[in-house]
């Protein structure tokens, strides 16, 4: 299931984050309102439990968020949606994969691996701003069930038809939450247009 945001207020913050003039301050800000809008799109169907609560006025009941969460950034670009994703869900646990890209060949590279094995029916929401050949969030994925879990959802800003393809195809069991779809790669992997790199964007590493 690919479910894209396909929001004005989503594609109005994208054209600010693909201008090459914005800086890393507002790029970052931009990448937190953005992920709020798809946490909230993403976390639609959580569970609830039903707990008695005492307002000024009457007694009634109310439903509390009833799930285990684990935040799963990709290191380096998915730490930049990790506040957003907190703040909205602060008491989600925070598990962490590194992956960086062959430069040449754009296969993903493991080089860190911190999360915690699944314990019970945890949810695991893996976070990166973008899904280009799709390699990176499908090797996150791979390693998120071989540890177990087994209720995951994968949410990224910029996502490119070649990326979603692949995913689909390795994950289908896992729902993918867009902010856009762009047109394609280019021959060096890069989603068109686009904005870059999206963790030297954020870093300001450029
Ligand atoms: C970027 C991005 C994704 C990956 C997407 O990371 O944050 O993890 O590329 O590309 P893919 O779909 O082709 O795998 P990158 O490897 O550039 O590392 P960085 O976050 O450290 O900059
Ligand atoms: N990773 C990025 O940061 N940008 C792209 O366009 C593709 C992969």
């Amino acid at each position: 299931m690919h479910i894209v945001a396909d929001h004005p207020l989503v594609t109005h913050r994208i054209t600010l984050m693909r201008d090459r003039t914005t800086p890393p301050k507002l790029f970052r800000e931009l990448v937190d309102e953005i992920t709020t809008f798809l946490a909230f799109t993403a976390l639609k169907d959580l569970r609830l439990r039903s707990v008695e609560v005492t307002t000024p006025v009457a007694k009634t009941t109310g439903q509390r968020v009833d799930e285990r969460i684990v935040l799963v950034p990709i290191l380096r670009a998915g730490m930049g949606m990790l506040n957003a994703m907190l703040d909205v869900l602060p008491y989600a646990k925070v598990g962490v994969l590194g992956m960086q890209r062959n430069e040449e060949t754009a296969e993903p590279i493991p080089y860190y691996a911190k999360v915690p094995p699944a314990k019970g029916d945890e949810l695991a929401i893996v976070i990166d701003p973008m899904l280009a050949t799709g390699g990176s969030a499908c090797d996150a994925v791979a390693q998120l069930k071989k540890l177990g879990y087994t209720r995951i959802k994968f949410l990224n800003l910029i996502s490119a038809p070649e990326g979603i393809a692949k995913f689909e195809r390795e994950h289908p069991d896992v729902p993918v939450y867009s902010g856009v779809v762009d047109e394609r790669l280019n021959s060096h992997f890069y989603i068109v247009p686009g904005l870059g790199d999206a963790g030297d964007r954020i870093f300001g590493t450029l």
